[in-house]
């Protein structure tokens, strides 16, 4: 910090009433009884803190139980911090304000090791575009372990950070510092731009680590940040064969791509603004798995939302975005799909029903009535970035792209018949004649 003393007097007014403090403090202590652990782990935060002001970068703390104790003045007001060194507490920094990566070898190693810190770097040594950086820092002074990860910026106002099992020294570097594994999470994640405050710990210095703004948000969000890149090996791969002996119309390619970004990052605003997961299904999610990109020659956007979290608002949501509501298909408990038209750009809502080890959602044929059911493994949702977008995906892409097209994924369908191509389909009776009207509208 860069404040000046007017006087040597100031200075020992300041270190006398310093000195008074420590032993008031070391009375509590002793009168409480209570471990010096927490003790340290004060001192570890603020010689943590010293470290970030020579390093000219701020802390966000990312450690859900430290944001847990936040009150209101980000305030934290518990002060039984104990940390044991099985348990990493995570931090993270904004890479994008250290110009120039070296300083991270230059200036912060050097900084936490002449504060007597431990300090063991999490390298990835794969080819991930970051790899020049460490993915975290592993830091003891006393008691507590630091996990100490480094945020790059992404597409669509994003945050990235690595995954520590990358590194293949991973175990051993946990074992040295004493950490359990299961304490620590290891995921590739991405995180949306939050906005930060410091925090305030009273009779410490922690200036420069600074929370969340809205700590609770960002503990769920932290939890739910998995995140899987798009794998443009396999993209490359398969780009040849896919346009092999195929009459791309390029130019409508392009433009047909620009519109799908165009209705998926207003599907994603209106979803977002509702709190209401989706993710990319069916011929989107082909696109996305085979080459990161449109099917060129598809015709429409489909997308999954979980069948518990249907409201009339979406429908309301979207219209009002002029996302037309086009046709109406089953009941919110049964088979329920909704299809839109954005312009003449079609957007296909399936809804998922869970049901015993299995999800699945339903098609209605519109002239017969008939009813079809399309079975998925459970999946879980991870985030990646496609067409430039924040976006949901099945983590377990390739088993529902597989349950979805089959073993052939891969090989491009000329005709395409959803009652009868996917290899998940069947048939689920028909919907009874005086129910038709409701379960099917067409607007
Ligand atoms: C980064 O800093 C190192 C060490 O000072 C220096 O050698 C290097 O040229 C710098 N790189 C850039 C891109 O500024
Ligand atoms: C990407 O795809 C290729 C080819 O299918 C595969 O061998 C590789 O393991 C994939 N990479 C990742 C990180 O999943
Ligand atoms: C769905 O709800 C309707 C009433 O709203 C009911 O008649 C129907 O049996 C329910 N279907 C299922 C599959 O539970």
């Amino acid at each position: 910090m860069a404040f000046r003393f007017k006087s040597r007097l100031d200075l020992k007014v300041i270190a006398c009433f310093g000195i008074g403090f420590l032993v008031f403090q070391l009375i509590i202590v002793l009168l409480l009884g209570n471990a010096p652990l927490f003790g340290h782990v004060h001192d570890d935060l603020e010689a943590l803190n010293d470290v970030s002001i020579e390093c000219g970068v701020v802390l966000f703390v990312f450690e859900p139980s430290l944001l847990g104790l936040l009150r209101d003045g980000y305030k934290l007001v518990d002060h039984h911090l104990e940390y044991p060194s099985s348990k990493p507490v995570s931090f993270a920094v904004d890479s994008s304000l250290i110009k120039n990566s070296s300083n991270v070898y230059r200036k912060i190693i050097p900084s936490l090791v002449s504060r007597k810190f431990l300090v063991e770097t999490v390298i990835d040594s794969s080819t991930n575009p970051y790899s020049k950086w460490p993915i975290a820092l592993l830091a003891r002074r006393n008691s507590a372990t630091f996990v100490i990860r480094f945020l790059h910026d992404r597409e669509d106002n994003s945050w990235w950070f690595g995954s520590l099992q990358k590194d293949p020294n991973f175990n051993r570097k946990l074992e040295r510092f004493g950490v359990d594994k299961s304490n620590v999470f290891l995921e590739e994640s991405l995180l949306t731009k939050f906005k930060s405050r410091a925090i305030n710990l009273k009779g410490y210095d922690t200036s420069n680590i600074w929370s969340p703004k809205y700590p609770v948000e960002f503990i769920k969000e932290f939890k739910k940040s998995k995140f899987i890149e798009c794998n443009q090996t396999r993209a490359k791969a398969l780009e040849h064969f896919l346009e092999q002996g195929r009459n791309v119309d390029k130019l409508r390619a392009v433009h047909f791509t620009h519109k799908v970004h165009k209705l998926l990052s207003v599907v994603k605003t209106v979803f977002d603004s509702l709190r209401v997961p989706f993710w990319i299904s069916s011929g989107t999610l082909l696109g996305y798995f085979r080459h990161c990109n449109v099917i060129p020659h598809s015709k429409d956007v489909d997308i999954g939302v979980f069948a518990d979290d249907f409201s009339e608002s979406i429908i309301a949501g979207l219209e009002r975005r002029k996302i037309k509501l086009h046709l109406w298909f089953g009941e919110s408990n049964d088979s329920l799909e909704l299809s839109f038209l954005y312009h003449n750009l079609k957007l296909d809502v399936f809804f998922f029903y869970r049901e015993d080890r299995i999800m699945w959602n339903g098609g209605t044929q519109l002239k017969s009535g008939k009813k079809f059911k399309y079975v998925f493994p459970q999946f879980d949702l991870c985030w990646t970035i496609f067409l430039g977008l924040k976006l949901r995906i099945p983590c377990e892409t390739e088993k529902y792209v597989k349950a979805n097209y089959g073993p052939n994924w891969f090989i491009p369908v000329v005709y395409w018949d959803w009652k009868t191509s996917p290899y998940n389909v069947h048939q689920n009776g028909d919907w009874p004649l005086d129910k038709r009207k409701s379960v099917i509208r067409v607007y």
